[in-house]
């Protein structure tokens, strides 16, 4: 494909001047081809907003019982979708698929950790699932329970989230990598009734324990209402083992291999998933059943033009919210072969994404900035793992998920991975929305390195100012979806007002749906482009942390007296994570500040987890604060990227404490 240079300006400052349109082959297969298919598609979902969804849940989803009305909005911003249907999503993910010529497809790619790897089919799937979810029923977990997920990357993982689905049972999975803290909060908010986990999981090549974890998570208090801990043997090393635990082979090996299904309203909570905030404690985002699966699968089509020929990839962890849509849920509806990778990108060398890809004819691969620009560094120093010693051939298609992707790692994407070949898909989206909200289709639209180019069909993404007034293309404001969609958080679990006061704030009108990141429409193409959080929400590699989160997480520890968190920008993980800390006793210099700072470091991760260890830790005397005693984080952000304070000061109860902050350790 050739670059085509035109004058097109991202009016974020720098330009942007390449443009890819789709290439013509990829064009005439594609599922949504050319932008005429696109504006057609999203003239339907606005000429008749019922009737384009309604028409599509039908299509796309089997009902066990017919909806007679799609978008009810009586009780705004609690919308609800094909409330009165009732359907399973389970039996969508797989029953649909033993009549329908997909039995003896592959679903799952198990690829692990050590590099071995292994099939399951369909039908085996839907066996695995059925006996799980017969084995949970036969614990007593039933219909509007709670059931944690704490598992490894693997196929028992998402038959664990299938099963839950099947029994109608909701499950809030919790990522491996959080503390038995975390953990614990989650299982108290969500008044959970069991726990699936596994003894070990495997990363890098080391054994790490998550069981021990959910023992720990116990003895912290508060964890009574489990009834059953059930364990999937992943390594076979040792566990301590109390009278609520059960092996989840023992679980299921005498259950039938069929299971009927819970029908469950369109509305019925599939699952929670806690995401971090501006403020305070994360909050528990609830999902739809019918509405979320219909958009997951969707997307599918529309955003990674699946075929059934595809061998799909998505590098997340089921433990976020993209190991949902479009691991546990939508490849499996819409009947797709997708690698579920059990490993880090890293082991045994850089060079692993690229070697599996090769190794399974990978046609989809989907994965984020973080990882692709660590793999640049590793590749500018190591040749033999560079993405071109190897055959990527069977690629089709490429997508970027999470944060921004710059300019420079999308074009090395573009080039190395995807050898000037593939489209290249930067969907945006939240664990709020359930599915990709913005992103180019890739059989139509024009690429821009760095923007996810435009809304999908029947998202009514706007960009407003502080009063909800439109802004012209051109100005930055708040990113906003003017019309509910389907697969729409539902309500923050057991907060229904933070829920409102969040996503529906009043001073917008308390209707339209308030993302949480500014952005920005090219004066030309109208494509969006996001400039990053307007709240007090950090992205390090791709994962979403709240500044209030860390610094609540400090203060707990006995020598700290106050603690400021602001991120700056990093080249790898997008952001890192600073912290300004104030000890009870007086401010630590040299090798007694680095031992400190370790010991915070540690600290954090115990009471969060490790992808929350501050980066860097600061030490003062005391805060910049204004005389009213309000912390200028606006000033710490310029301190963290070590760069110079140019603005007035004068305001500042304490000026001089800058000066102690402007050194890094
Ligand atoms: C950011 C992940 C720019 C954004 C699916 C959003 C992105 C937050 C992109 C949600 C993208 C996600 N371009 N920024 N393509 N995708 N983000 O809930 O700030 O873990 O609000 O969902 O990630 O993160 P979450």
């Amino acid at each position: 494909m050739s670059e085509i240079e035109s004058a097109n300006e991202t009016q974020t400052g720098k330009q942007e001047s390449r443009i890819f349109p789709p290439p013509a082959t990829f064009q005439a297969q594609a599922n949504v081809s050319g932008m005429d298919d696109y504006r057609a598609l999203c003239a339907a979902a606005q000429t008749d907003e019922q009737d384009f969804w309604c028409k599509l849940a039908r299509e796309q989803l089997q009902w066990h019982k017919p909806f007679t009305q799609g978008l009810d909005e009586s009780n705004a911003p609690f919308y609800t979708w094909f409330a009165d249907g009732e359907m399973n999503v389970s039996y969508n993910c797989l029953d649909v698929h033993l009549t329908n010529g997909n039995a003896d497809k592959t679903a799952i790619i198990f690829e692990a950790d050590d590099g071995t790897s292994s099939k399951i089919s369909y039908r085996e799937l839907h066996q695995k699932v059925s006996k799980f979810a017969n084995g949970l029923r036969s614990l007593g977990v039933k219909k509007g329970d709670r059931v944690i997920i704490y598992m490894p990357m693997s196929v028992e993982g998402v038959a664990a989230m299938q099963a839950c689905a099947r029994i109608g049972a909701t499950h809030s999975v919790v990522f491996g990598g959080f503390s038995a803290k975390s953990l614990q909060e989650r299982i108290i908010d969500a008044g959970a009734v069991a726990v699936i986990t596994s003894d070990y999981q495997v990363r890098g090549g080391k054994q790490l324990p998550l069981k021990a974890i959910v023992d720990e998570a116990f003895t912290l208090g508060g964890c009574e209402g489990i009834a059953n801990v059930v364990v999937y043997q992943r390594t076979g090393g040792q566990v301590h083992w109390s009278t609520r635990d059960i092996w989840l082979h023992e679980l299921t090996k005498d259950q039938p291999a069929d299971c009927e299904p819970e029908w469950v309203s369109a509305e019925h909570p599939l699952f929670i998933l806690y995401t971090s905030g501006s403020t305070g404690k994360p909050k528990g985002v609830q999902h739809s059943s019918g509405g979320y699966l219909l958009w997951t699968k969707l997307t599918m089509q529309w955003v990674f033009d699946l075929k059934p020929t595809d061998v799909f990839w998505c590098t997340a962890d089921i433990g976020w919210v993209t190991g949902h849509s479009y691991i546990a849920y939508g490849p499996l509806a819409a009947g797709a072969t997708q690698i579920v990778f059990e490993g880090i990108p890293t082991f045994p060398n850089a060079g692993r994404f690229w070697s599996t890809i090769e190794k399974h004819k990978t046609t989809i691969f989907y994965t984020a900035p973080t990882a692709i620009r660590s793999l640049i560094k590793a590749a500018d120093g190591d040749a033999t793992i560079h993405p071109n010693k190897f055959n990527l051939t069977s690629l089709r298609l490429l997508g970027s998920v999470g944060e921004p992707i710059n300019p420079e790692a999308w074009m090395w994407y573009y080039k190395n991975v995807g050898r000037d070949l593939c489209p290249i898909v930067d969907t945006f989206w939240q664990t709020e929305t359930g599915g990709i909200m913005m992103s180019p289709l890739p059989g139509a639209t024009p690429l821009v390195p760095g923007s996810c180019t435009l809304p999908l069909p029947g998202i009514a993404s706007a960009i407003v100012d502080e009063a909800g007034h439109d802004l012209p293309n051109g100005q930055g404001g708040l990113l906003v979806v003017k019309r509910p969609w389907p697969s729409m958080i539902r309500t923050i679990w057991n907060d229904p007002e933070r829920f409102k006061k969040s996503y529906f704030p009043e001073e917008l009108g308390g209707n339209i749906y308030l993302a949480g990141d500014g952005a920005i429409r090219n004066k030309e193409t109208g494509y969006f482009t996001i400039t990053g959080r307007i709240d007090d929400v950090l992205n390090v590699s791709g994962h979403r942390m709240g500044t209030m989160e860390i610094e609540s997480a400090l203060v707990a520890n006995p020598m700290v007296a106050e603690a400021a968190v602001v991120g700056r920008p990093d080249d790898t993980t997008g952001e890192a994570i600073c912290a300004f800390v104030v000890l009870k006793r007086s401010r630590p210099t040299g090798d007694e500040a680095r031992q400190i700072a370790i010991e915070l470091r540690n600290w954090v991760a115990k009471e969060i987890g490790p992808i929350a260890k501050p980066k860097e830790i600061r030490f003062g005397d005391n805060l910049p604060k204004t005389r009213s005693g309000k912390i200028m984080r606006r000033l710490l952000r310029i301190l963290a990227k070590g760069e110079v304070i140019t603005q007035d000061v004068s305001t500042l109860e304490n000026p001089a404490i800058l000066e102690q902050l402007k050194e890094a350790l």
